[in-house]
């Protein structure tokens, strides 16, 4: 498939036509929604703060969570999501993996066991500078499902900004996997800033191949990607 691909290089602009495409979600009567943390997301939550729209009816699920820290750390993806949305915004329920559950392997297959009892009437996401989608790193299965994770010394070291150190940025995560992404019926992908240049093109132009996880977005049916990035 081709992927609808939408270069905004004024980032109020990007933002806002993010905005618009879950408002006209939400308009079309969608529901659950699959939702990402990181740098990329914050300024699309407050925008969504900062509006009109009612997620009060609607079910999120997040992507991803690291293994080892406590819902209340302040880098936990759970405290994120309260902080940037649900605070401000409420949902009928949410859904975020436990990654201090005792045992994290059950809590991920609970964790895709409940993503199979549902639809994702939509997907938001990220991407890594490895071409990383949710956790699943370079080499991931196209057939993966939700699965603790090691993260790669890319992926710690591009997220040691948001720690006091590298040392303190958690080894492994829960993930939804990549076939449990690719059942969302749409899905909307935000990449702003040079470091993402390289998963980008590969997107777009480059070979379907599990060293880049981003790539597997061609085969899906309904994908927009928001950028700044100008393509040659
Ligand atoms: C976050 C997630 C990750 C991020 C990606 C980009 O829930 O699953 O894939 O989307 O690491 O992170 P930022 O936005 O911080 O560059």
């Amino acid at each position: 498939m081709t992927i609808n691909l939408e270069v905004w290089e004024d980032k109020a602009a990007l933002y806002n036509r993010a905005v618009e495409i879950i408002a006209n979600q939400l308009k079309n009567g969608a529901t659950t929604f699959g939702l990402a943390t990181g740098g990329t997301m914050e300024p699309l939550y407050e925008k969504l703060r900062n509006s009109s729209l009612d997620f009060s009816h609607c079910t999120s699920v997040n992507l991803d969570e690291y293994v080892g820290l406590s819902k209340t750390h302040p880098e936990s993806y759970y405290t994120f999501m309260q902080q940037h949305l649900f605070d401000a915004k409420p949902f009928k329920a949410t859904n975020v993996p436990n990654g201090e559950a005792e045992d994290v392997h059950a809590e991920a297959i609970r964790y895709e066991n409940l993503l199979k009892s549902l639809t994702l009437d939509m997907q938001l996401l990220g991407v890594g500078v490895n071409g990383h989608i949710g956790f699943n790193e370079p080499g991931t299965s196209f057939e993966s499902e939700t699965a603790v994770v090691k993260l790669t010394d890319s992926t710690r070291s591009a997220n040691a900004r948001f720690f006091d150190s590298i040392d303190e940025v958690p080894e492994e995560a829960i993930t939804m996997g990549i076939s449990s992404i690719m059942r969302a019926k749409f899905i909307l992908l935000i990449a702003v800033g040079e470091t993402k240049r390289a998963a980008i093109e590969a997107l777009l132009n480059g070979d379907v191949t599990e060293e880049i996880p981003v790539t597997k977005l061609r085969d899906h049916p309904n994908v927009i990607v928001l950028t700044d990035l100008k393509m040659n």
